[in-house]
């Protein structure tokens, strides 16, 4: 593939997650987006939450039980020549380790808000999140076929809360049982409402101008008020701009209902209009441009059994730069081995299957055993380490306990192997034998419970370990790292990644160490390096 070529794949394709509370829509949207972009015929495909339909992401008995969405589903779809890789978040936040690694692995994130709620605790937290990398923002302001708040009012919390710049593009025409359509601000025409269903409908009705006599006769009541509110809009928020997008301070905003698949379009063209093609990535060693001839990707999350026809593991590697081919030898750099690349998946909207080529912002998942981590970087050979893939110091902690002795072994192994998975962060004490687990939801130690019992067949109880956080250490003067580890052996363990943590029993107890040793340092938050 010539350099021209390359660069055209990669111009032409968007890697974005939808972020937003729970309930707010994004199960709708997701759908709603597959049905646009032609990858599903008809809604209710991924999740079936009370139809009891078919659900992509709902792989685990668990998931099904509580009916909370676990793990993060990458769906791959066309749209308007461009292919889009869509990443799933959960919503739950028991598992927002999982979605804060999500988000580093994509370019632009979708903010879904229901806008009788606005923005809501876990909103704040995601794109708090995405502020970190200065990730660009579309908002879709969801469910006007309700009676909603104020539009100017939700912008305003928008702006206040989440410290970021409103650009509406679109303006709502009433709400809930009067919701008319939206206005487009930049094309000066009407969209009109049209109730949707599960299939895709017809094109909607467009009137073009704002000042059409047709609107007048079709809403004799509503346009005085619309025109006055365009008035005020026009003249007290931004306009687009698409640098401050870019640059994650200014956040183009769309009205719609997704369940009616009013709104979505519009999302679809602004992701593809706007939002940043696959982009530039520290490696540590340099940056890495995307349109590289030579393939890299970084690994920013492992799933177990996603298909219970195949019982294995998924890595999902985020490609940065390059070419990856079907039957391609990627080097795996924290092990130093070549892995032959046959059986690499692609993610459609509801289905794997094996792929023949993939190029920066695609997701691939690649089997494996056991040998890949969270944070792994793959290339060609070069000696590349991609950075900011962050694991957050656990608030939970947990000694597991078997009731038969005998499974001492498959508990170890289950242990290590969903720590490097991520599911749950799993510490060896240097002194002591029963592995601590720590989380930062509790729903990750049911989860973690529950794949023991069905995948390694153990029986493990969880008993609440009297450790009050855990910082990883670090420390460039040897003598007093030594001295640090003599003093605290008895506080101190290894992650599963082999990375020395300290687990203090008190919050005083963690002060005082940090005052003992100035010399370490006691980190909050590891980046995988
Ligand atoms: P989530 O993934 O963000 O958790 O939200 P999800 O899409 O599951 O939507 C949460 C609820 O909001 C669902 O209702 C869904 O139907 C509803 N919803 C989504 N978009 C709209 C919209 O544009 N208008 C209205 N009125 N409702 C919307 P539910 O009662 O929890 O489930 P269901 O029985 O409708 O599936």
């Amino acid at each position: 593939m010539t350099q021209l070529e390359l660069a055209h794949e990669v111009a032409h394709r968007r890697t974005f997650a939808i972020i937003s509370h729970p309930d707010a829509g994004k199960t709708t949207l997701t759908e709603k987006l597959l049905l646009f972009s032609g990858a599903i015929q008809q809604a209710g495909t991924v999740k079936g939450k009370k139809t009891g339909k078919f659900a992509t992401s709902d792989w685990m008995d668990i998931e099904k039980q509580r009916g909370i969405s676990v793990a993060s589903s990458v769906m791959q779809f066309d749209y308007r020549d461009h292919t889009v890789n869509l990443l799933d978040t959960p919503g739950h936040q028991d598992f927002s380790e999982d979605t804060y690694r999500v988000l580093t692995a994509v370019d632009s994130g979708l903010m879904v808000i229901d806008a009788a709620k606005g923005v809501e605790a876990q909103t704040i937290k995601l794109l708090d999140v995405c502020r970190l990398r200065h990730t660009p923002i579309v908002t879709f302001m969801n469910k006007y076929d309700r009676e909603v708040r104020e539009s100017l009012d939700l912008l305003d919390e928008v702006e206040r809360v989440l410290n970021i710049q409103c650009a509406p593009i679109t303006w709502p025409i009433g709400m809930g049982k009067h919701f008319r359509g939206v206005y487009h601000l930049l094309r000066d025409e009407v969209l009109l409402f049209e109730a949707g269903g599960e299939k895709l409908t017809l094109d909607v009705e467009v009137i073009k101008g704002i000042d059409n006599p047709r609107l007048n006769e079709l809403f004799p009541s509503e346009m005085a008020q619309l025109r006055s509110e365009i008035e005020l809009v026009q003249g007290a928020l931004q306009p687009f701009d698409l640098e401050g997008f870019l640059a994650g301070t200014l956040t183009p905003v769309f009205f719609g209902s997704a369940i009616n698949n009013f709104g979505v379009r519009e999302i679809l063209d602004a992701l593809i209009d706007w939002a940043p093609a696959p982009q530039p990535r520290d490696a540590t060693v340099r940056v890495v441009e995307p349109a590289e001839e030579k393939f890299s990707g970084f690994v920013f999350k492992i799933q177990a059994n996603m298909d219970p026809k195949h019982r294995d593991r998924i890595a999902f590697l985020r490609v940065c730069s390059g070419q990856f081919e079907r039957g391609m030898k990627m080097r795996h750099i924290r092990l130093n081995r070549d892995v032959a690349a046959n059986s690499v998946v692609t993610f459609m909207s509801h289905d794997r299957e094996i792929i023949e080529e993939a190029f920066a912002g695609d997701i691939i998942g690649i089997p494996n055993h056991g040998n890949i981590q969270i944070g792994d970087t793959f290339s060609e050979g070069e000696k590349l380490a991609f950075t900011g893939i962050p694991f957050f110091a656990p608030e939970l902690f947990r000694v597991a306990r078997i009731k038969n002795p005998l499974k001492i072994k498959q508990l170890q192994k289950g242990l290590q192997q969903l720590g490097e998975e991520g599911a749950v962060q799993v510490f060896k004490p240097l002194n002591g034998s029963d592995a601590i687990l720590g989380a930062v939801g509790v729903l990750q130690f049911e989860v973690v419970a529950h794949r023991l019992m069905s995948e390694y067949g153990v029986d493990a109880v969880f008993e609440t370990a009297s450790i009050y956080t855990a910082r990883w250490i670090s420390s460039d003067n040897r003598p007093k790292l030594a001295e640090f580890e003599k003093t605290e052996m008895n506080n101190l363990a290894t992650d599963a990644a082999g990375n020395l943590t300290y687990l203090a029993g008190h919050r005083v107890s963690l002060e005082l160490s940090e005052k003992r040793f100035p010399e370490v340092t006691f980190h909050k938050i590891r980046e995988h390096s």
